[in-house]
């Protein structure tokens, strides 16, 4: 069961409900079980949007939600208790279960969906849907929306109005309650944990992959079911690649680790990155790089509360890097200049962050009416400058060639300003060579 209370998913119903149109209706599927190969499945992941209305954690399974309906406004179609199937796959709320731990109105198996749901559509003059995100059950809703029609000589009256659901749950998934923020706060400590073991295990002769085993070790320990994405673990150069996850290189003595890496609690993500060298020391180019970007993450934290705009934090990032590179000789000229041009790009190719939640890269516009948004108490975010000196870059002297580095924390954004939900893990040159040290005396 998930952490979020069971109030708090009746809360977040009745919040979308009043927001839809009267007489309409909320169509959302579960998501399906992805094959891996042949008999095998990929481990089972709810869906963001389905989770964030049910917290109802199987396959097969659909919502209805019917503002006015009187005999109630919460359906859910699900799988039937099936001892047999249960001994194989484990257990199944049922339709009991459904109405008693999950609040459901009411609940139907899912194999009389298409007896029943064309019947709940019927009559309502819109629908909501996650159009197009889910193509398979989009053809589905189409089939029932066209036995309506079919029907209609002898009095069914089909919908009119198709709308997608995307813009007004996602604007709720936006703002984070406090269960949520709790929840936030578990992946992170859980996450930092694994990042702290990482870099006292690190060791030359090891293995980028050695590394994620650490990570996965402190992940499954806190209770965290997986990654909320792959992680990259990236030695040398191979920081250089953004999404690198082969996972499977050599950790060399003089070069840097960048590990990005997260696990997810109750389907909420976690994400952070940190830098450190291998030997546990870093060499002078490395450490200007890597405080560089640190200055860039305090900035952008400062540019980070309920007054400033979403891209406030990443201009401050841009300034700092840009300064600082044309500080280090890395970049040439005006720094008004460079950054008018855009200049920090072929080191610093990404923004500074991104919404964090259900979604590693989360839900929400980042833009309102054409302006960057307000940040408003609640919303959580990452902060991640980085800077990745190209090894083939012949434009920069040879010594800072292969450097790449990120810093990466996650934030939610306070009355004051902004909380971060990351900071266990060791960050300055100094904790990090502190911490690597005391690793390797045995302390
Ligand atoms: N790990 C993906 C990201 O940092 O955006
Ligand atoms: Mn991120
Ligand atoms: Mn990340």
């Amino acid at each position: 069961m998930s952490h979020i209370p069971k109030s708090e998913f009746a809360r977040r119903r009745k919040a979308l409900m009043a927001q839809m149109v009267p007489n309409s209706i909320a169509i959302l599927p579960a998501a399906a079980v992805a094959i891996r190969n042949r008999d095998v499945e990929h481990v089972y992941r709810q869906d963001s949007d389905f989770q964030y209305l049910s917290g109802f954690a199987e396959p097969e399974a659909v919502i209805a939600l019917i503002p006015g309906r009187e005999h109630g406004e919460y359906v859910l179609f699900c799988r039937e208790r099936n001892p047999e199937r249960e001994l194989w796959d484990g257990l199944r709320a049922g339709q009991e279960g459904a109405i008693r731990d999950f609040g459901a109105d009411d609940a139907f198996p899912i194999s009389d969906i298409d007896d029943i749901l064309p019947g709940l559509i019927e009559g309502r003059d819109r629908v909501y849907s996650s159009i197009g995100s889910h193509p398979e059950f989009d053809r589905h809703l189409m089939d029932w929306i066209n036995s309506i029609r079919s029907k209609a000589r002898l009095g069914a009256q089909p919908p009119n109005e198709f709308e997608a659901l995307d813009h007004l749950l996602h604007d709720m998934r936006l703002y984070k309650s406090a269960a949520e923020v709790k929840v936030m706060r578990r992946a992170a400590d859980i996450s930092a944990r694994a990042h702290v073991r990482a870099m006292q295990a690190c060791r030359a002769g090891l293995h980028e992959y050695s590394l994620e085993a650490e990570l996965d070790y402190e992940f499954r320990k806190g209770g965290a079911k997986m990654p909320a994405y792959g992680s990259i673990v990236a030695a040398g150069r191979n920081a250089c690649i953004l999404h690198y996850q082969h996972n499977d290189a050599v950790l060399r003595d003089g070069d840097l680790v960048l590990i990005d890496a997260g696990c997810e609690i109750d389907c909420y993500a976690s994400d952070i990155t940190r830098t450190f060298p291998v030997s546990g020391r870093f060499s002078p180019e490395q450490k200007a790089i890597y405080e560089l970007v640190l200055e860039a993450q305090q900035a952008a934290f400062a540019a980070i509360g309920p007054d400033k705009h979403w891209n406030q934090a990443h201009e401050a990032t841009v300034q700092v890097i840009t300064r600082g590179l044309v500080r280090l000789g890395l970049l040439k000229g005006e720094v008004d200049e460079l950054i008018a041009r855009d200049a920090h790009r072929a080191f610093y190719m990404h923004r500074a962050g991104h919404w964090l939640g259900l979604d590693v890269h989360d839900v929400g516009e980042y833009k309102v009416g054409g302006e960057w948004r307000v940040l408003e108490p609640g919303m959580t975010l990452t902060v991640e400058p980085g800077i990745y000196i190209a090894p083939d870059n012949l434009s920069v002297a040879k010594k800072w060639r292969g450097i790449g580095v990120r810093i990466e924390d996650d934030v939610v954004v306070t009355k004051k300003g902004c909380e971060i939900l990351t900071e266990a893990v060791p960050k300055s040159v100094a904790e990090i060579e502190a911490l690597m040290a005391a690793a390797r005396a045995g302390a």
